[in-house]
């Protein structure tokens, strides 16, 4: 088994990539640290308990971290996730409550005790990165216990909550750039799932409906017809974040190509943007003698959706 910590704002897509990572065989989910991102941090906490129940694993530890980025102030998105996160659906929410500690301790421990196993982790980012950063900030010896990052944010092509930026990395530019130049400085691969794949693993109505008969399968079903609704969409609804947790179990399925990546820290229009470097590779474009260096990640350019589509729904039901 993989392990993996999935790092998470649940949000729709999230418990889409938690009932995944809770239930596929392949994968040993360490911990879930929260962060505010998509809704207030008391509602990612609630949603991700909530996910997990239903998954039938109340038994991975959670635990609550940045209420709020590095610099600025947090802003929700109540048009693609509904007031509370979730839709609004109607499902039972958790009464249980996340572990006592801080998510940088919980990442910090779990990492630690992976570095001295030598089974190292995977951490899977889907939410603005805040909670990472101060990890790798604080306590830079965790990263010996990380495999890889494989991350959802950014795009190669267009934003979503800007026409510059994706809304994980605009959320908290700072935190993006500490963890991308960290991973860089520590030798940790990282993986970027950004836009450019986000919205191509899609479930159907149909796909969604024949989903039942348990509570995973169920509120499986209901997280994609309501992003269905939200989006407007009568052709189904991507898994979004869950995208990345298949990337994991299943990197046949995801094209990626190495490029360098930068975050956009200013800019009237552009902050929140990962700049990935497509120039032509005969110079060497890691060490700029204009500014720090790039990191070189592997960018997810193309995905196998039907594939991804596949491994989500014999997992979830
Ligand atoms: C990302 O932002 C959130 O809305 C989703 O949960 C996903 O992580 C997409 O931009
Ligand atoms: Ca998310």
């Amino acid at each position: 088994m993989k392990p993996v910590i999935l790092d998470v704002d649940t949000g729709l897509d999230d418990a889409c990539a938690l009932l995944l990572a809770a239930r596929h065989p392949d994968l040993d989910l360490k911990a879930v640290t929260c962060v505010g991102g998509n809704v207030g941090l008391d509602d990612v906490v609630v949603n991700t308990l909530t996910v997990l129940e239903a998954a039938g694993r109340s038994d991975v530890p959670v635990a609550a971290g940045a209420a709020v980025p590095l610099l600025q102030p947090v802003r929700a998105a109540p048009h693609v996730h509904g007031a509370d996160g979730l839709g609004n659906l109607d499902w039972p929410r958790s009464t249980r409550t996340a572990g006592a500690g801080h998510a940088v301790g919980l990442l910090r421990d779990v990492l630690r005790a992976a570095a001295a196993s030598g089974e190292l982790v995977t951490l899977i980012p889907l939410a603005p990165m805040t909670n990472i950063a101060l990890l790798l900030r604080t306590y830079p010896d965790a990263a010996a216990g990380l495999r890889e990052i494989v991350f959802m944010g950014g795009a190669a092509g267009i934003g979503n909550a800007t026409a510059s930026a994706e809304f994980n990395i605009w959320t908290d530019p700072e935190a993006a750039g500490i963890v991308l130049s960290a991973a860089g400085e520590l030798g940790v691969p990282v993986t970027m799932y950004g836009l450019d794949v986000f919205y191509d693993v899609v479930i159907s109505l149909d796909q969604a409906r024949s989903l039942g008969g348990s509570p995973s399968a169920e509120l499986a079903r209901k997280l994609i017809e309501k992003r269905s609704e939200l989006y407007r969409s009568e052709g189904g609804a991507s898994i979004g974040d869950g995208g990345a947790v298949c990337a994991v179990i299943d990197p046949a399925g995801l094209m990626t190509q190495s490029f360098p990546l930068r975050v956009e820290l200013s800019g009237s229009w552009s902050r929140g943007r990962t700049i990935v470097d497509t120039r032509d590779r005969s110079t060497d474009l890691t060490s700029d003698p204009h500014g720090p260096s790039p990191t070189v990640v592997q960018v997810a350019t193309a995905v196998d959706g039907a594939r991804y589509a596949d491994l989500w729904l014999s997992t979830v039901k």
